[in-house]
């Protein structure tokens, strides 16, 4: 184990899940939601390698899902669409 500083002051958390019965967030469109997430870094040059926007697996709020969390802020949003990315990011840049 080595211990190491994080280069990401924030993050967020995108549920692409999948269940087994093949319900969750995927199905709701996470992976484009995520897509859509990480173009705004890539066009906000002067937050690469500072923020990023990863996938993650199941948060225990399947029903309720798109689940994304924003980090450290420690924020969750339920129920988003890929549609609700402008959104999403404006609330990022604000916490
Ligand atoms: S599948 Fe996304 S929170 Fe469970």
């Amino acid at each position: 184990m080595r211990k190491a500083g994080h280069p990401y002051k924030k993050q967020l958390f995108v549920c692409c899940n999948t269940k087994k019965d093949g319900t969750g967030c995927a199905m709701r469109g996470g992976e484009e939601l995520r897509e859509r997430l990480k173009a705004k870094v890539q066009a906000n040059p002067e937050l690469i390698g500072k923020a990023r926007v990863n996938k993650c697996g199941c948060m225990d709020f399947c029903h309720d899902g798109i689940a994304v969390q924003i980090q450290p802020a420690d924020k969750l949003i339920l129920d988003a669409r890929p549609d609700d990315a402008e959104a999403i990011w404006e609330e990022f840049l604000e916490s």
